[in-house]
C-alpha cells in the first residue's frame, strides 16, 4: 500500500490566525507543513520569510517542508537549518551550482529538495537524481495559490519516476498546485508521492475533513 503524503500549503492559511490554522494542521491527518517562500524577484509575489517561519515553527509538530521561491537560496541555507527546517527546496532555475547547493543542504541536516517550473524538462535531473531527496513538480506556474493544475504534469510525474527507478535513487515525488480530489488519485497512480494542497483545503468549509478526504482517497 502506498503512503501519499499530504502537505497543506500555509500559503492559503488565514495569516491572522495562524496559530489557529496551524493547530488545525497539527491534528489533522496531513503530514507536512507546506511552506512557501517568494521573494518578489524569482517570482512576481512576496509570501512571507523568517520571523513567520520560526513562529510557525514553535507551534508545528510536523515535518517543516520550505518551498524557497527566491533567487541566490545559497544565501539562506544555515538561517533556515537554524529555524528547524525538515525539508528545504530549490527552484532548479533560480540554481547557477545546484550539486553545490543540494550538498550545503545536506550539510546543515536538512533534505534537500529540487522545483522544477512547468517549463523545465525532468530530464536536467538524470545526473543529480541520486543526491535529491525530493523533486517538487510545480503544475502551476509558481507565486500564487488558487490557479488550475496544469495536464501535462501527469506526463512530467511518470517521466521522473522512470529516471527515479533506473537511476535506483529514493527521490520523492512532490506536486504543488491546483491539487484538489479531481487529480489527486491520478498522480498517485503517475507516481507522485507528496501532494501539496492549498486553496482546497484551506478553502474548503471543513478543512481537516478535507485533509482526511485526500489522505483517505490517496492511500486507498
Ligand atoms: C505556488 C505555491 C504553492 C501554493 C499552492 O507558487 O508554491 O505551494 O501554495 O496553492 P494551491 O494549492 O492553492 O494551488
Ligand atoms: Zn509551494
Amino acid at each position: 500500500m502506498s503512503n501519499t503524503l499530504i502537505a497543506p500549503s500555509i500559503l492559503a492559511a488565514d495569516f491572522a490566525n495562524l496559530q489557529r490554522d496551524v493547530e488545525m494542521v497539527n491534528q489533522s491527518d496531513a503530514d507536512w507543513f507546506h511552506l512557501d517562500v517568494m521573494d518578489g524577484v524569482f517570482v512576481p509575489n512576496i509570501s512571507f520569510g523568517m520571523p513567520v517561519i520560526k513562529s510557525i515553527a514553535r507551534h508545528a509538530k510536523k515535518t517543516l517542508d520550505v518551498h524557497l521561491m527566491i533567487v541566490e537560496p545559497d544565501r539562506y541555507i544555515k538561517t533556515f537549518a537554524a529555524l528547524g527546517v525538515d525539508v528545504l527546496t530549490v527552484h532548479y532555475e533560480a540554481s547557477t551550482h545546484l550539486h553545490r547547493t543540494l550538498q550545503a543542504i545536506k550539510a546543515e541536516g536538512m533534505q534537500a529538495g529540487v522545483a522544477l517550473n512547468p517549463h523545465t524538462n525532468v530530464d536536467l535531473l538524470k545526473d543529480t537524481i541520486q543526491d535529491i531527496d525530493l523533486v517538487c513538480l510545480m503544475s502551476v506556474n509558481p507565486g500564487f495559490g488558487g490557479q488550475s493544475f496544469i495536464e501535462n504534469t501527469y506526463h512530467k510525474v511518470r517521466q521522473l519516476k522512470a529516471i527515479i527507478n533506473e537511476k535506483g535513487a529514493s527521490t520523492k515525488i512532490e506536486i504543488d498546485g491546483g491539487v484538489t480530489d479531481k487529480n489527486a488519485l491520478q498522480l498517485v497512480e503517475a507516481g507522485a508521492d507528496v501532494l501539496v494542497a492549498g486553496s482546497y483545503v484551506f478553502r474548503a468549509s471543513d478543512p481537516t475533513e478535507t485533509i482526511k478526504g485526500l489522505k483517505e482517497l490517496t492511500n486507498s
